[in-house]
């Protein structure tokens, strides 16, 4: 019975660690929930950290223009020049965004107001984030974060139905696994109906993604990694 629970324990450490280190992915709404902050901004500069005596990137510091109120989605920040730090490298879950380049950045703020940003927030360029995610990021990704999503793999899918027993989860069937902006990502909103309910509201671009999407997975037989 010890060693079981220890077992267990060990496992979800592990899993922890791994969902941590690789960044599990993730809808954007779950990063917006999960987010302190989430605004849209120019990248004006970057400036480099490097380790004592090294060419080593140790941390890489951006400062980016907020115009106004309105590209602030989320957390208590003022417009103007706002300072993000991520790490030097993608193997810490560092990102690189170029200068001049408009992007929707999600991340943690600490007590002392400092912004940080990894691989596992929201960070697009803003061109890339479609009508239906700016619209997310506007109003309905908030909406929804009183619900939770879980993703299934294969055979699972099949056995789970699309609501939930508890009525607070959507089911996340990954058509592409590897693509973190995928249709679900894409196209979907997981929201509260009435009933307090949970389930997915897609526009109709959706079903279109996941036909094409599966018919690339059943001609080639595996999972396209983009
Ligand atoms: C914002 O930062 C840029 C680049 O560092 C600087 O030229 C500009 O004066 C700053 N703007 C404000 C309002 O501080
Ligand atoms: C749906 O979620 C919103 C946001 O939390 C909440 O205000 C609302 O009461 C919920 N609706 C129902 C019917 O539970």
């Amino acid at each position: 019975m010890a060693l079981a629970l220890l077992v267990v324990m060990v496992i979800s450490m592990v899993m922890k660690q791994l969902s941590a280190s690789s960044c599990a992915p993730s809808h954007p709404q779950e990063k917006f929930c999960r987010a302190d902050f989430v605004l849209r901004g120019r990248v004006l500069e970057e400036e480099l950290t490097y380790f004592p005596e090294t060419d080593m990137v140790s941390e890489k510091t951006y400062t980016v223009s907020v115009s106004k109120k309105g590209h602030i989605f989320k957390g208590e920040l003022t417009c103007g020049n706002v300072t993000i730090i991520t790490s030097g490298s993608d193997i810490t879950s560092g990102v690189t965004m170029e200068t001049e380049k408009e992007y929707v950045i999600s991340g943690i703020a600490l007590p002392d107001g400092t912004l940080l940003t990894t691989s596992c927030e929201f960070v697009m360029p803003y061109s890339m984030v479609n009508s239906h995610q700016r619209r997310g990021l506007r109003f309905k990704y908030n909406q929804g974060c009183p619900c939770k999503m879980r993703r299934c793999y294969g055979d699972d899918c099949t056995m789970m139905s699309d609501w939930s027993i508890d009525g607070d989860t959507c089911l996340w069937r990954h058509t592409n696994v590897f693509n973190p902006n995928d249709c679900y990502s894409k196209y979907t909103y997981c929201l509260n109906n009435t009933l307090g309910v949970c389930g997915w509201k897609s526009n109709r671009m959706f079903e279109d993604c996941v036909l094409d999407d599966s018919t690339r997975l059943t001609m080639t037989g595996e999972e396209i990694r983009v």
